[in-house]
């Protein structure tokens, strides 16, 4: 069976490296014959998670989101560092996606539980947003996501990309990598 993929980046800037590194990542995951879910976090007005917006008025942005996750084997998520964590973009996508919706148990977990993940950042300073990939890996673990060991992380990313394209060989090969262990572990979960 195909392996289906969804490719997120956490961020939203114009000339995003993050978004550069997804639309490599993607193009890798089609060639290597994968079903890729392109998702655009623009495509989603989000509101920050608040307890009275999911119970008054679950956003249907959310709903949206959260169907395109769980139809996934595998997500791959390439974020900025912020201040040493993850976006507030994607945490807060990540958070709204772990809610439970049509009557789901409180840890269902449904958009994630089971799944495999990938993670990758791509920064402006020479630890290429290190501290971020920790901290991503720790909460895709909290969403009971199987999180590959291989990551990626592009220091200097400002001298790292020559158009849309990485300008050394190391780390493009090592997005390959990541991308291969991603299909290959997603494609073997299949947890419902
Ligand atoms: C609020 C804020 C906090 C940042 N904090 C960090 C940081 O902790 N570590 C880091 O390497 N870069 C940090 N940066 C710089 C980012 O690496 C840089 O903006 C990068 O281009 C973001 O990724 P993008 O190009 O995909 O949007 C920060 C940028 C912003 C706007």
């Amino acid at each position: 069976m195909t392996t289906k993929i969804g490719i997120v980046a956490g961020s939203t800037r114009q000339g995003s490296y993050n978004r550069r590194l997804a639309r490599i990542a993607s193009a890798d995951a089609r060639a290597a014959g994968a079903e890729v879910t392109d998702i655009d976090l623009r495509d989603f007005e989000l509101p920050i998670y608040a307890h009275e917006i999911e119970f008054d008025a679950f956003p249907a942005a959310a709903i949206e989101l959260k169907a395109l996750f769980q139809a996934q084997d595998a997500i791959l998520f390439a974020s900025p560092e912020y201040n040493g964590s993850v976006t507030g973009l994607l945490k807060n996508a990540i958070d709204w996606a772990s809610r439970p919706t049509d009557g789901e148990s409180l840890i269902a977990l449904s958009a994630f539980r089971g799944k495999a993940a990938g993670i990758m950042s791509a920064s402006l300073s020479p630890f290429g947003g290190l501290r971020s990939l920790a901290h991503l890996r720790q909460i895709l673990g909290t969403v009971q996501m199987l999180v590959v060991p291989e990551q990626v992380a592009i220091p200097s990313a400002h001298q790292a990309f020559e158009d849309d394209a990485l300008v050394d060989a190391l780390p493009r090969q090592l997005i390959t990598g990541l991308v291969e262990s991603l299909l290959n572990v997603g494609g073997k979960l299949g947890f419902d």
